[in-house]
């Protein structure tokens, strides 16, 4: 019998994470945040995922072929010693500067600390640490470094179910590049061009985030979502031609004295030069003005066009138009959205895991391909994670005392919840891997009612006012928000809405008429499907409106506990957790 051919990716930027792929086939794939509780968290190493996955399967570390990590780490060679990269890591987090450090100021430490944390002995010190501390002993299989980029470009080309396909990868940095092309052909990925650093789209739109007042590296969509109420003012775009040009051939730079590159004060992602430019950046939760609104519309538009710029150049050269994008700048819906409305492509497909996590998908997927296996699919959903277990669940509801019922059908029960104007909490199924929930740990409502959208920010999610939301629907409701039944199963292409469709379905529709839709495939999610059927028997549509079962500044729940917590701390009046629902009141 031929050994388990298991590879584990795993990655430790920004969305720390852990996949598995055995035999070709992805079995687990889950962040770690969602297991240790604190969003984005920075860690050594994502533990606590890894140990979920090859428990998953089944298997111990020795029984794994390969250890596959979403970076390059030969390309951070330093002659910083390994004592003074851990004491780096270390005052860093206390702030304190690092004794024998050059210069020993922040710019130099974090510069070298990025260095020295990607360093090849550094990493494999923090992997074999990290397993050792999940309990695991014994011989270590080999651990591998794969580009950055490549392992985004991985998730885009093995997943977008095409044989040939141009992916792009956009991203604040991967190595030393910012954004890569590739042609992907069969089990081929090969690169074609690359534009290094400082040229990066991520961290030009890190750059305006910051200074809108959001968080750089995680509030981007913020910064997406504001454009929308601004408008095109010469000032700005004019700015925005400058900062970031678009030469001859489709190529965008991104002027460094702008960015982190440059001299910054006030932000550590924008200048000095873009505060004498555009005056007092915005602090956090400071009023938003139409300035800001128009600055952000002016910064969408531009990363718009350098991204036009590049598909129409990588089409032209590979002459495949199925395009296939990954890497964080592709988690901007509305920038996907304008390569479709231009025409650029004949197919778009975005991996919906766009952001770091990916990076530890792709790293699986490529140890299996060179491995010999296949792991090539079209992926349709992305639901990896821990399953709610309704013997769990029963037991955690009832160790907590709570009292809740066991319906016959839990989506009609739950759609009778909606139907009558309640938010629901829906926990169902396997969580899913990346930023959107799809119909597995949602919050939902119906959209019909004008102020559900405000409803659901103020009391349940807790966030900005001005945030648009989304809707999963059939086939039949995207007939009515589209004309059309096209298939869009991940909430990260944004379209427009037909104008008879905006008021109707007011909640999900964005101020500028468009939408993040995901369309629900009865094969593939029968359980969500049905759910929205029944909600079309109350309210007419089968759209509802779905966001992540989180509030600000937490992780989307994982089990049952969480789920719990989370109702009982918000506004939400039921929650459907497996076969169970729990009301309030
Ligand atoms: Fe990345």
């Amino acid at each position: 019998m031929a050994a388990i051919l298991g590879v584990l990716g795993v990655d430790t930027g920004y969305h720390p994470a852990a996949a598995l792929v055995v035999d070709g086939r992805i079995v687990a794939f889950a962040e770690e945040e969602r297991f240790s509780g604190h969003k984005q968290a920075q860690v050594p190493f994502p533990t606590q995922s890894t140990a979920w996955c090859l428990k998953e399967a089944g298997l111990g570390v020795g029984d794994l072929d390969l250890i596959a990590y979403g970076w390059d780490c030969d390309r951070y060679k330093t002659d910083i010693p390994l004592r003074m990269a851990g004491q780096l890591v270390r005052n860093l987090r206390t702030r304190k500067p690092t004794r024998g450090a050059k210069g020993g100021g922040s710019a130099w430490q974090r510069g070298a600390l990025f260095l020295a944390m990607h360093r090849p002995g550094w990493v494999r010190h923090r992997i074999q640490q990290g397993l050792r501390k999940a309990g695991y002993t014994g011989a270590l299989p080999p651990i591998r470094w794969y580009p950055h980029h490549r392992c985004h470009a991985a998730t885009a080309h093995y997943l977008c179910g095409k044989e040939r396909s141009s992916v792009l990868v956009m991203d604040g940095s991967g190595e030393d590049i910012a954004t890569t092309a590739y042609r992907g052909d069969g089990l081929g990925i090969k690169k074609l061009w690359d534009l290094p650093l400082p040229h990066s789209l991520g961290w030009f739109y890190s750059a305006f985030t910051e200074y809108l007042g959001f968080r750089h590296s995680r509030d981007e969509g913020k910064t997406m979502g504001l454009a929308a109420y601004g408008s095109a003012v010469p000032e700005f775009t004019d700015a925005m031609a400058e900062i970031l040009p678009i030469r001859r051939g489709g190529l965008y730079e991104f002027e460094p004295s702008w960015g982190k590159y440059g001299r910054c004060t006030r932000g550590e992602h924008y200048s000095d030069l873009v505060v004498e430019r555009f005056g007092e950046p915005r602090l956090p939760e400071a009023p938003i003005t139409q300035r800001h609104k128009d600055l952000a519309w002016a910064v969408q538009d531009r990363l718009e066009h350098a991204v036009a710029g590049l598909v129409g150049k990588l089409v032209s050269e590979t002459g495949v138009g199925d395009v296939a994008l990954a890497g964080g700048v592709a988690m901007n819906c509305k920038m996907n959205g304008s390569l479709v409305d231009a025409g650029l492509c004949d197919s778009l497909f975005v991996q919906p895991a766009s952001d770091d996590s990916g990076a530890a998908l792709g790293a699986a997927l490529l140890g299996a391909a060179e491995f010999g296996d296949d792991p090539r699919s079209h992926q349709r959903r992305v639901d990896f994670g821990p399953a709610i277990d309704p013997d769990e669940a029963r037991r955690v509801l009832d160790e907590c005392n709570l009292s809740y019922s066991e319906p016959e059908d839990i989506a009609a029960a739950a759609a009778a919840e909606l139907g009558a104007g309640k938010v629901l909490g829906w926990a169902q199924g396997r969580m899913e891997s990346g930023a959107r929930a799809l119909g597995h740990r949602s919050i939902l409502a119906a959209p019909k009612e004008p102020t559900m959208r405000d409803r659901v920010n103020l009391q349940v999610k807790r966030r900005e006012a001005w945030r648009p939301y989304a809707p999963s629907m059939t086939a039949a409701g995207s007939q009515e928000l589209f004309g059309d039944a096209q298939e869009r199963p991940f909430m990260i292409v944004a379209r427009e809405a037909l104008p008879e469709a905006r008021e109707k379905f007011g909640a999900v529709v964005h101020v500028d008429g468009s939408v993040r839709p995901q369309t629900v495939d009865p094969d593939e999610r029968p359980l969500y499907h049905r759910l929205l059927t029944e909600l079309g028997q109350h309210t007419g549509s089968e759209v509802a409106l779905n966001t992540s079962f989180n509030v600000r500044g937490q992780p989307i729940v994982r089990g049952p506990h969480e789920a719990i917590a989370t109702f009982y701390s918000t506004g939400m009046d039921a929650l459907a957790l497996g076969p169970f629902l729990l009301t309030k009141g």
